[in-house]
């Protein structure tokens, strides 16, 4: 099969930001607990952070993290997790079920995100607490002192502030599942409320307000509309999030579902664009799609029949090969929209459908899905450029006119680099992708691939399989045209240095 594009220097998407390659760590499972912090593991820090997670953080490359939830914010006291360790209280977690010891918390947060290389996405609970606690809690964190809250923070241990510059206001609040789910017009209110104050006190912080937690929530669209009513002067971003499964065990079903990712932000755009004009505002909107990823292999699972504990073993989905290809799809998508998705958080980071796993009395080890979010975060900078593609489409029951070939080329003008990533979803035939471009090419710096594997297969620790390969005979360069041979159901990623 054949695809053809056209990639021009001057016909930029946008320049991408950074953070559309977070991630996010919630109170819950072992994320935390297990997972970033655990003081009796061999590999602990003198804080009690696993070094091995810490490092296989850094190679992710992860600029922002989200924290602390996720359905768990809706029910947590930030108060809990700051002062002397031994005087923290525990505490009933009702949205997993769980016991929370808070013996990590907000400075340790804020220590394990420095060691890590990564900034923080602050979230408010807008569940059962509100205005009040949100503007201390931006108070502890931003103001420089000499007011209860910032000198609280001084006397705990953290002279400096932290300086958070996004924070989300809540978190999935359409849904009634949450702790305090709101309708939209109670949240919209609140939202509206929070957010004033919270900018009152720092007015150089973003804010992200709650869209529907996924497109197929009966308000979704309604949701959007009333809220940004309400808060569309006083916020910056407005969040998405979607999660897809192979329960059918359909894949070419499965694999098409990073085209409704792509009309779901499109119709988030439409709906933000709409309240634009209604409020005659020249502000745009920008999204976060701040929880993204495949999950299904656990079953949603929680710890509903067990009894209450700390870090019960939920949400640990076991990622195979085509799970990485629809990963690998969904980056692009994100990258294809990145004029308006500035951030976007892989839900989640650690052993909470994560692409690092840990094992408690042993290793920390990468899942398939590592490998592709790992390159698009190492090698997908600069501008993301218009990658309209020739290519054959095939129809699904649910998705029609998908594309056999998802890609986007990025132009990284530092480095003087033009990056390829492209995805094959056809389940047998190779695809010779030809790209014309008035870019000077000199030479493939690195041209790899993830095939041939069987579409079901996974890693584990001390057992990485499912990698990336070198591809480079896959690659050529004549003239002003670049010819990338991509095979049946791969991910690949090619670089290419400029003259
Ligand atoms: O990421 C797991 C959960 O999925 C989060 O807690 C919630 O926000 C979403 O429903």
């Amino acid at each position: 099969m054949k695809a053809s594009t056209r990639i021009s220097k001057t016909q930029e998407i946008s320049k991408i930001d950074r953070r559309i390659y977070g991630s996010f760590i919630e109170h819950m499972g072992r994320a935390v607990y297990e997972g970033i912090y655990q003081p009796d593991h061999e590999t602990s820090d003198e804080n009690g952070f696993r070094q091995d997670v810490l490092q296989l953080v850094k190679e992710l490359n992860v600029p922002i993290v989200r924290y602390p939830g996720g359905n768990f914010l809706s029910g947590y006291n930030w108060e809990d997790g700051i002062g002397p360790k031994e005087n923290r209280p525990k505490r009933l977690d009702l949205a997993w079920r769980s016991i929370e010891t808070n013996q990590v918390g907000l400075h340790e947060y804020m220590q394990w995100a420095e060691k890590s290389d990564t900034e923080v996405n602050m979230a408010v609970n807008l569940g059962t607490r509100g205005i009040d606690a949100a503007r201390n809690l931006v108070e502890y964190c931003n103001f420089e002192g000499g007011t209860y809250w910032s000198d609280l923070r001084k006397q705990n241990g953290d002279e400096k502030p932290f300086a958070i510059k996004t924070w989300c206001l809540g978190n999935e609040m359409d849904g009634d599942w949450q702790i305090g789910h709101k309708t939209a017009e109670e949240y919209g209110r609140l939202a509206e409320e929070t957010a004033k104050a919270m900018k009152w006190v720092d007015d150089s912080i973003e804010l992200v307000v709650c869209g529907s937690s996924s497109s197929s929530r009966p308000t979704f669209v309604d949701w959007e509309l009333t809220v940004l009513d309400h808060t569309y002067e006083y916020v910056d971003y407005l969040s998405l999030h979607q999660y897809y499964d192979n329960k059918t065990d359909d894949l070419a079903e499965f694999l098409a579902k990073s085209e409704d990712m792509d009309r779901f932000i499109k119709s988030v755009v439409a709906i933000c664009d709409t309240m634009k004009a209604k409020k005659r505002s020249d502000k745009t909107m920008m999204l976060s799609f701040d929880e993204w990823n495949v999950w299904y292999h656990s079953n949603e699972e929680t710890a509903a029949q067990k009894p209450w504990t700390v870090a019960p073993h939920i949400l640990e989905d076991i990622y195979n090969f085509e799970d990485a290809l629809l990963v690998g799809s969904m980056l692009i998508t994100l990258l294809k929209n990145s004029d308006r998705v500035k951030i976007a958080c892989l839900a989640q980071l650690v052993n909470v459908i994560a692409p690092i796993m840990t094992e408690e009395d042993g290793t920390a080890w990468k899942q398939t899905i590592f490998y592709p979010f790992q390159q698009a975060s190492l090698y997908g900078n600069g501008k993301a450029l218009n990658t309209k593609i020739e290519v054959a489409t095939y129809d699904t029951e649910k998705i029609k006119n998908v594309p056999y070939l998802d890609s986007i080329a990025i132009l990284n003008e530092e480095k003087n680099e033009l990056v390829i990533f492209s995805v094959n979803k056809h389940h047998s035939e190779e695809i010779i992708f030809t790209i014309d471009t008035d870019l000077e090419l000199l030479k493939v710096i690195e041209s790899t691939e993830m095939a041939d594997y069987d579409i079901k297969a996974v890693n584990g620790p001390n057992q990485e399989v499912v990698v990336p390969h070198n591809s480079n005979s896959g690659v050529t360069i004549e003239g002003g045209q670049i010819m990338i041979k991509a095979k049946p159901l791969s991910w690949n990623m090619t670089r290419i240095s400029l003259i």
